[in-house]
């Protein structure tokens, strides 16, 4: 006995130790959960101020929505991005929106006081001129992307509630309605969905010194759940509604797409759609060199969406290119041996829809950012 009791003794202290050390874990554990439970709280007061997306300066002619429309496009714009929307309206002019029953707004926002090139009376004789102008009382800035995202989703649900579907762009997104349209007519897909491009497997980004660094407290978890690009999507309205409402008991976070997309259709178990393969093209230049080919070289692009790059005027050529295309049908199919991304080598090494990045349009200095095409 005498011998043992060192031995027994060494062991009761290993047992103690470990209780300890289990029990540390425990409080440290509650205590973590307890104040993650309390950040979230504080994030659910800030996003259930729904003035945000409720409260609009201006809003779209009465006209927008009073034929049953089968596409109600909505697309986010910084405010001092005129000249953007007029290279839509010139895209995808009036009378070919009204020919398909598609309607257009544009979601701004407030004019940021360092805002030099804009004041809110152009913005009231374009809201006179066109009346596809949705302004919210918020101020432009890219952490606030998530409210404009928001009031998008919500004007159209509730105003245009009868709409088939709520196609969403961005400004500096090149996409065709055509394709889009008979890429809709030709679903099967029944209930609510959100269709575009996944992100799958993406991560938070970690790093102090990154541009996209996400902090612990915006949001908790190791991986984003799989969610959208935000340049382009398809859902229907009663998606939309549900999303919106959601929202006020979600945390703000914001990266909108991820938010919107992924975290709030996670949570509501809406399901993502992938587009078709070769829908989409990853980068500007890519778009680029497909046009060019189609112009120079009479061949089809059969790309729908794709990022400007910078460009404003993209989106007018790469639909006029098309349009021509199609009226003169003297345009010939792409073969294998000249498949984009053997004919476009040079970009083809570059990725950004694996590494987790959100995509910030602008900065609230009005300065256009191109992260869609940064590496
Ligand atoms: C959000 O605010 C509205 C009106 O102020 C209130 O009725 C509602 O209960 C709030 N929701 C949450 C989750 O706090
Ligand atoms: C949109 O809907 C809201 C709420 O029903 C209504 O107050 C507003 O007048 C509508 N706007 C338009 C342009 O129809
Ligand atoms: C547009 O709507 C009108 C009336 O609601 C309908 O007659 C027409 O077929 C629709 N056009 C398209 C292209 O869906
Ligand atoms: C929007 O961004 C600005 C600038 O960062 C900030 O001051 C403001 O509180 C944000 N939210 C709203 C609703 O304006
Ligand atoms: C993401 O995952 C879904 C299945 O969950 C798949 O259909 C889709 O093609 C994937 N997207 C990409 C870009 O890998
Ligand atoms: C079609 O393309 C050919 C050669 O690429 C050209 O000679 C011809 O004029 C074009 N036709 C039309 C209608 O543009």
């Amino acid at each position: 006995m005498a011998f043992r009791l060192p031995c027994h003794d060494k062991m009761q202290r290993r047992l103690l130790g470990m209780g300890i050390l289990s029990i540390i874990i425990l409080i440290y554990w509650i205590y973590w959960s307890q104040s993650l439970e309390l950040n979230n709280m504080l994030f659910v007061l800030k996003l259930n101020n729904t003035q945000f997306i409720r409260d609009l300066i201006i809003q779209p002619s009465n006209a927008a929505c009073r034929s049953k429309p089968y596409i109600i496009i909505i697309v986010t714009s910084y405010v001092g991005h005129v000249e953007l929307r007029s290279a839509h309206r010139r895209a995808i002019p009036k009378e070919l929106l009204d020919s398909m029953n598609v309607t257009r707004i544009f979601l701004l926002a407030k004019i940021p006081p360092h805002e030099k090139y804009i004041n809110q009376n152009a913005i009231e004789d374009e809201s006179r001129a066109f009346g596809d102008i949705l302004q919210g009382s918020f101020i432009e800035d890219y952490r606030n992307l998530t409210f404009k995202h928001l009031m998008g989703l919500q004007w159209a649900s509730t105003n245009c509630s009868e709409a088939f579907y709520i196609l969403k762009v961005d400004d500096d997104t090149v996409f065709n309605l055509e394709r889009t349209y008979k890429l809709l007519k030709s679903l099967r897909l029944k209930g609510d969905f959100f269709m575009g491009y996944m992100l799958n497997n993406t991560k938070p980004i970690r790093k102090h010194l990154n541009k996209w660094y996400v902090t612990w407290e915006e949001y908790p978890r190791n991986d984003y759940p799989p969610y959208l690009s935000g340049w382009y999507y398809i859902t229907t309205p009663n998606a939309a509604r549900r999303v919106t409402n959601e929202a006020i008991y979600h945390p703000y976070f914001w990266i909108d797409d991820l938010l919107i997309t992924g975290l709030l259709t996670e949570a509501l178990n809406i399901k993502l759609v992938q587009v078709p393969k070769g829908f989409w093209l990853e980068y500007y230049e890519l778009l680029e060199c497909c046009l060019r080919d189609m112009i120079k070289e009479k061949i089809m692009c059969d790309a729908t969406v794709g990022p400007n790059g910078g460009r404003n005027n993209l989106i007018v050529e790469f639909n006029d290119a098309l349009n021509l295309c199609w009226s003169t049908k003297n345009c010939s199919a792409r073969t294998k041996e000249k498949d984009l991304s053997k004919v476009c080598v040079a970009y083809r090494a570059r990725s950004i829809f694996s590494d987790g990045k959100p995509e910030i349009k602008y900065l609230g200095t009005g300065v256009k950012m191109t992260a869609k095409s940064l590496n």
